[in-house]
């Protein structure tokens, strides 16, 4: 007999691929353009939906939840991330939770890896005086930057992105700490050649750059603050492709404008909408739009994950990447 078509419904327009393949597959409902859904349009659509997936940009809280139809089901979220769900709520409701890990890690460690560059060996500026016509020619003494080889990297947050990025950083000769809920086993960290510090403040003291690595949740909120900055070396640089709420942006600027550290290589911010204007014209900062995993491979291979994680419900398994709250 066959089987009956899920009802899905996708927020936001997805690489062709992934659209045409969840085409096949289910009773998908897309979006015609890049648009992101509204509120409304969302709980309309949750009024028939078997399946929702959305991407970080969507706020599917206790609200959203509670108006939404007896058939939802599943939340296949289009992410790594999850900190756009209440998953307390979900839960609360019977609604499985899933997301896309392991896909993004390379990409979203390579992007690490080149902010920590960028910022260090100041890219941008040097391809500002470029483009301005600015450039007078080499001289010993002009756009000097840091040597990162010999630098301790400091990671916080040491799950695959962390772990990514580590093998990176030695590769540039970079030393490596880190701090994480939990210990990795001895023979991780030897893989790795990275220390673990239980104490967040002796790692940040420590550091010459940080790399902030762990998901967004109420215990990592705010994690790096005016104090822990204060701690920090006036050389020292801060990386976040992480989750801009991990870090207190104002005490960053702060920082930035004191001195108190050297330089920032952001890809998220606490709140896209109202980026520190300060920060867009610090020399020593570097912003990019949110863009740690878009590539072509790694948003197609996000689809596929969605897809998968469908199936499995479908056929009545357990998800493979169910977010345990
Ligand atoms: C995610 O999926 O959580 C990423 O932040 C998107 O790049």
């Amino acid at each position: 007999m066959a089987q009956t078509r899920l009802s899905v419904v996708v927020t936001r327009r997805l690489p062709a691929p992934v659209e045409a393949r969840m085409a096949e597959l289910f009773d998908a409902r897309l979006r015609g353009d890049d648009a992101p859904m509204t509120r409304d349009e969302m709980a309309e659509a949750l009024q028939e939906a078997d399946v929702l997936v959305p991407t970080i940009r969507d706020r599917i809280d206790a609200g959203l939840l509670a108006g939404a139809g007896p058939r939802l089901k599943l939340i296949a979220s289009y992410s790594a991330g999850v900190d756009h769900v209440d998953l307390a709520a979900a839960r609360a409701r019977g609604v499985l939770v899933s997301n896309t890990p392991g896909v993004l890690t390379e990409d979203t460690a390579d992007m690490t890896m080149a902010l920590i560059l960028a910022v260090t060996r100041r890219i941008p500026e040097g391809l500002a005086m470029m483009q301005e016509g600015r450039w007078e020619g080499w001289s010993p003494t002009a756009m000097l930057g840091g040597r990162i080889a010999g630098r301790e990297l400091a990671i916080l947050g040491m799950g695959r992105i962390g772990q990514a990025v580590a093998r990176r950083a030695r590769a540039f000769g970079m030393r490596i700490g880190y701090h994480n809920r939990r210990r990795l086993r001895p023979e991780i960290e030897a893989e790795l050649g990275a220390r673990w510090w239980e104490s967040l403040d002796q790692m940040v003291a420590q550091a010459d750059v940080l790399s902030i690595n762990c998901p967004h949740t109420p215990s990592t909120y705010h994690l790096i603050n005016a104090r822990r900055l204060k701690l920090m070396k006036p050389h020292a640089v801060v990386v976040n492709t992480s989750r801009g709420e991990v870090v207190d942006e104002n005490a960053l600027t702060r920082g930035l404008r004191a001195g108190e550290i050297a330089g920032a290589g952001l890809d998220v911010y606490e709140n896209r909408a109202e980026i520190n204007p300060r920060l867009r014209r610090m020399p020593n900062v570097v912003l990019l739009p949110h863009m740690g995993s878009a590539t072509v491979e790694g948003r197609i291979e996000m689809g596929e994950r969605v897809i998968v994680n469908i199936r499995a419900f479908q056929d009545g398994l357990c998800p493979p990447d169910l977010v345990v709250p």
